[in-house]
């Protein structure tokens, strides 16, 4: 399997010759993404709470799905239907590996209502992060 390394990742020009700067030195440092599928009605509360720890940037969208219950059955008009992809809110965020164990349990306490449809979370690890205005990578760039 390739490393990060292999894929220019981290890259730094000091390795066999002069130090220069590179504008993703230090990206090496592993960054965390957490993509978060909720209830709707709980974005608020999930968006103020993960505000209250400091966390700026994140992306959210109205999605559809299903979990281990394949949706519900609904009566519409006396007729009953299988509604098997109901309304979610994904909510999507890079965070550094340090502060993601924080991330996860102040999301996980403010989305949970204890019933069945609460949600799920998945995360994963980041290769590179850029801000497009400045090229800042890595941390410096959530
Ligand atoms: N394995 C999965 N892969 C991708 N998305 C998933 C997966 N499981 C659940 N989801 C997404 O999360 C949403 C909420 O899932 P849900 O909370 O119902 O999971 P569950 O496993 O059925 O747990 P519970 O028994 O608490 O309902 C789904 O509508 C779907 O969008
Ligand atoms: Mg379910």
């Amino acid at each position: 399997m390739k490393s990060l390394r292999d894929l220019g990742v981290g890259r730094q020009k000091s390795e066999g010759g002069a130090r220069l700067a590179e504008p993703n030195e230090g990206s090496l440092k592993i960054m965390k993404k957490i993509e978060a599928v909720i209830q709707p009605f709980k974005l608020d509360e999930v968006k103020e709470a993960l505000k209250s720890i400091g966390i700026d940037g994140m992306t959210i969208s109205d999605v559809r799905g299903h979990g281990r219950q394949k949706g519900h059955k609904e009566i519409y008009r006396g007729q009953e239907y299988n509604v098997d992809l109901l309304p979610k809110v994904k909510v999507e965020m890079v965070v550094s590996e340090s502060r993601c164990p924080e991330v996860l349990r102040t999301l996980a306490t403010a989305a949970r209502t204890g019933k069945i449809g609460d949600g799920k979370i998945f995360v994963y690890e980041v290769a590179e992060a850029i801000r497009i205005r400045n090229d800042d990578r890595g941390e410096s760039a959530l």
